[in-house]
This record gives structure tokens, sequence and C-alpha cells, in this order.
């Protein structure tokens, strides 16, 4: 059977697809669209990242695909509708990226809080005159107010660090997470109540038509004037343009980026130039160990579903079940 792999992974992965005939793009940027379209035709199965677009264009090419197995816990990049009408099974990786993701939350929390990237400048600027009572005052994180907008795994495991660092946490998700609340002693309220409320508030949804643009102008325009937003799970969750500009009228104090509207952003986005913004890579999952343990989970689910084993990670059962 016939596989093709849109980039190269971590070895441990790839082992796990020995028996298959493996094609593997080189490059260390996507492969061309046309590629992507002419390498699908002949393979049984797919192993792409979220930088892949994965839609009924390419399943029209792709005449033998049975799987698509995407190197990610999101799924936004892959039209599942359109995969489950063909019979294609789409699966992910969530779970081994939780803690990694909710470390770069924390960390862009407290970068914010703290003003590291500002203290950083100004240290290496040689401004630095004396130690003095005022110098670079930031927010005290402990005691403050996180609202987590999304209580999947990952804002879970942002709670747990939050409750750490004896902050009071709101949250508001689909469902409500009763363990998890009383776990973490954290208060379930509505997206209103927790954006007007929160000193920090953390997005952790999955894109869907209902999350696009769920923190827009008029979301933003509920948060307290010295509040924070932090955003590692995907771009478009939250309006970019009326973010940088909340920034630039100082209506919010700042914010924290790993994901973008557009990836990589163009240099000439204004989120270059907006003051009290910290921006990363979409780096959210990026440690040896989670890639790796990405790399093992994606190889396998893929492998097991041409073998006809269990699937560990189906996105779409309904197709195992057909
Ligand atoms: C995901 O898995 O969805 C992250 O954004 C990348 O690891």
């Amino acid at each position: 059977m016939k596989v093709y792999v849109t980039r190269r992974i971590p070895e441990v992965g790839m082992e796990l697809l020995k028996e298959f005939d493996v094609r593997v793009w080189p490059g260390d940027e996507p492969p061309p669209r046309e590629v992507l379209l002419e390498e699908v035709r002949d393979v049984d199965g797919l192993l792409c990242l979220l930088t892949d677009r994965i839609d009924g264009e390419l399943f029209d090419r792709a005449e033998r695909l049975r799987v698509v197995s995407n190197y990610a816990a999101g799924y936004d990049n892959v039209d599942v509708e359109e995969a489950t009408r063909r019979g294609i099974l789409v699966t992910n990786t969530p779970g081994v990226l939780t803690d990694s993701t909710a470390d770069l939350t924390f960390a862009l929390l407290l970068a914010l809080a703290r003003r590291i990237p500002e203290a950083e400048a100004f240290m290496r600027s040689g401004r630095w005159r004396t130690w003095s009572p005022d110098l670079l005052t930031g927010i005290e994180v402990t005691g403050s107010v996180l609202g987590i907008v999304g209580m999947g795994r990952i804002g879970e495991a942002v709670a747990r660090r939050a409750a750490g660092f004896s902050m009071k946490i709101l949250y508001t998700s689909r469902t409500r997470k009763p363990g998890a609340e009383q776990a973490f002693q954290m208060e379930f309220v509505s997206l209103t109540e927790l954006l007007s409320a929160s000193d920090f508030v953390t997005i952790h949804v999955p894109l869907t038509q209902e999350t696009t643009r769920l923190i827009g102008k008029a979301e933003l325009s509920l948060m307290k004037r010295d509040a924070c937003i932090i955003n590692t799970s995907r771009g478009a969750v939250l309006d970019q343009r009326a973010l940088c500009e909340a920034l630039i009228e100082r209506r919010i104090r700042g914010a924290a980026l790993d994901v973008f509207e557009e990836e990589p952003v163009p240099m000439d986005d204004p989120i270059f130039t907006t003051p009290g913004l910290i921006i990363v890579p979409h780096i959210g999952s990026a440690t040896t160990k989670t890639r790796q343990r990405m790399a093992k989970m994606a190889a396998l689910n893929l492998r097991n579903f041409l073998l006809g084993h269990p699937v560990p990670n189906p996105v779409n059962p309904v197709v195992l079940n057909a």
C-alpha cells in the first residue's frame, strides 16, 4: 500500500510506516499545491500537517485514498464532512500535546504579566541605569483572575497550572465540567461575564464555524482596560484586526498570540508594529518529546487503519462503522 507524508516527521513515526511504500515531501516548507494534488493520486493513506489544505479538490484527485492522518490535534485544515461523505477516515493527535501547549500558554501569561520581552529589550539597549521602585512594574499573577474560554483537555491543563499560582479561575465552555470545577475551584460563567471580570483571558476552543471570530471588537470592548488576552488555539477564533485596534487605542493592556489568521504572517501585517503584543510562531506543541509523540500517534492511526486494526483517534468514526 502507498502512503504520502507531506513533511519529514520524527523517525519514531516513520518507523511505524515501514510496511508501506512511503514517499515523503523532502522540503522544509509544505509541498506546493500542484505537487500535493499529484502525489495523492495513487496513495491509500496520507499523513499531513496543519499547513496542508485537505479538501474536495484533493479527494477528487486521490482515487484510492482511504485515510487522512493529520499530524495535529486541530483538524480545521481538513474538510471532514467531505471526507466522511466519501468514506475517507480522518484522524488526529489529541492528548499528547496538552501539557506542552498549556506550558506555552502559561509562559505567555507570565511574559505579559511581568513584561519580560520589554525588560529584555530595555536591558539589551543599555538603558538600565539603576534599580528603581517603578522600573518595569507588572501585574501580580498570584490572586489575579484568569478566564479560560473552552474547557477541553488544554483548557483544563491551563486551569491546573493557574491553580498552582493561586489564581481565581473563571471558565466558559459548551459543557460544564463539574470535576474540574471542583478540582481547581473554578466558576462556570457566560463569555460576557468572563470577559468583563478577568485580568487574563486565554482561548482554548477548536476552530469551527461557531468559534470563528468568537472574540471580536464587541467582545474585546468588554474586557478590563488592564486585562490581557492570550491565544494558543487557532488564529481565526480571534479577530486580529480588532485586537490590534484595541491595543493601539489602549483599550486593553496586552495580548500574546501563538496562532494567526494567516500563517506565516505577512511582514507588512500590523501585528508586527502593534504595541503590547507578544508574538510567537505557532509553537504550542513544539517540544521534542511532544513532536515525537505526535509522529508516533499520527503514524499509528494511519497504519492501524490500513492494516485493519483498531484506530486510536478517529475524527469521523462513522466511517469505521459503515
Ligand atoms: C495542533 O495540534 O492543533 C497544534 O496547533 C499544533 O501542534
